[in-house]
């Protein structure tokens, strides 16, 4: 039987409570918190960066002048840090926010070219909309960061039946990409880096609880991140699958321990730990946005497709996000879910 959160309290647990974002990590409720290992896929190459390479200098050098890439979620933690490594890089970035203003603020503050639109991955209407104005500037994506994300909401919360994070980190992401899979395609390697975690592995044991979507039998905020955080790695397998025979590619990421806005669900005391003793585990900013900034630009990753990065390199995930049955369901489920709204 998996151990619970509230079964035991290990220091491990302890100090991952220290902070919101470190929950992440070693989720409570998990029945293999360390089920990432630094096993590497075969024949995926490996970089000379690890934990502590920023995304400056997994980008130096690179000439990205002529690319464009989207980020959602470009006004806070993770995709601020990314879209100002990449627009210094000279990329243009499309920033993806919950409002315009948000947006605009975040790209009004890069050196380089960005341009502002709206995205409420809870809000399908929203996603369309800017999937649809994301087509309208007509150029080739190089780069697609899905990187938004909520974690942990205390209180089970639903949009349109489904908890909110299964909704707002994979359904409002899948909608998306079914809008921008032309331009990546059309790109001369376009590549989908979509934001996993490796608190993918505080899923449920089975996986996705496909007849559980809403939450309601046995919420719990770690467990509901998790798989939502597996529904992003699943997600990724099966586009990866599906975008063989073209030059894009799909992988997704665990950053590591940043403390960001990503931990606000969580109590007040362990944010307050978490300022104090974060600094020991966590990484800065500027680290934790290296993996993603890595597998989407470096050019030794050309054609590499479905695999999961963690410190810069390919790492083999939790067997669950493996599982290419239940990607394919989740794909067909998540169809399902987003109805009108997909792209055709
Ligand atoms: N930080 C970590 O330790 C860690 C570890 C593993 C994985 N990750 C993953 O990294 C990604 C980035 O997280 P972060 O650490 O940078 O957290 P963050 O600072 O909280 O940033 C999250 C971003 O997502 C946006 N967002 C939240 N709900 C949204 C919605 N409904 N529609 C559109 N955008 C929404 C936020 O917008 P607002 O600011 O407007 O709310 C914000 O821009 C997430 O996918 C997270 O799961 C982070």
């Amino acid at each position: 039987m998996p151990e619970t959160a509230n079964q035991s309290l290990s220091r491990r647990q302890f100090i991952a409570g220290t902070t919101g974002v470190v929950a992440a990590t070693v989720a409570g409720g998990c029945s293999n918190p360390d089920a990432q290992t630094d096993e590497r896929p075969a024949g995926v190459p490996v970089s000379p960066f690890g934990r502590d390479s920023t995304a400056m200098e997994v980008t130096e050098g690179l000439d990205l002048r002529g690319k464009t890439a989207f980020i959602t979620g470009c006004n806070s933690g993770l995709g601020l840090e990314t879209m100002r490594v990449l627009t210094q890089r000279g990329v243009h970035v499309i920033g993806a926010a919950r409002t315009l203003e948000k947006a605009e603020t975040a790209c009004a503050a890069m050196t380089g070219t960005a341009t502002p639109v709206a995205c409420e991955l809870s809000e399908l209407q929203s996603v369309a909309d800017c999937g649809r104005a994301v087509r309208a500037m007509g150029m080739p994506l190089d780069i697609v960061i899905l990187n938004a994300g909520i974690m942990s909401l205390p209180e089970l919360e639903q949009v349109n039946g489904i908890e909110r994070q299964f909704f707002v980190n994979h359904i409002g992401h899948f909608t998306l990409a079914s809008y921008l899979t032309d331009q990546a395609i059309a790109a001369e390697q376009g590549r989908f880096v979509i934001l996993s975690s490796s608190g993918h592995s505080a899923a449920p044991d089975a996986g996705i609880e496909f007849d559980n979507l809403s939450g309601e039998r046995d919420y719990r905020p770690m467990k509901m991140y998790g798989q939502s955080k597996l529904a992003n790695g699943l997600f990724t397998r099966e586009l990866a699958r599906r975008l063989s025979g073209t030059n894009a590619t799909a992988n997704c990421v665990h950053p590591g321990v940043i403390n960001t806005n990503l931990g606000r669900h969580f109590p007040k005391w362990q944010l307050v730990a978490a300022e104090l003793i974060g600094w020991t585990f966590m990484k800065s900013l500027e680290a934790g946005a290296a993996t993603q900034t890595y597998v989407a630009t470096a050019p030794v990753l050309a054609g590499y497709s479905g695999y999961y990065f963690a410190d810069c390199n390919p790492v083999m995930p939790d067997p669950r996000m493996l599982d290419d049955a239940q990607a394919a369901q989740l794909w067909t489920v998540s169809e399902e879910i987003a109805g009108e709204f997909l792209h055709a």
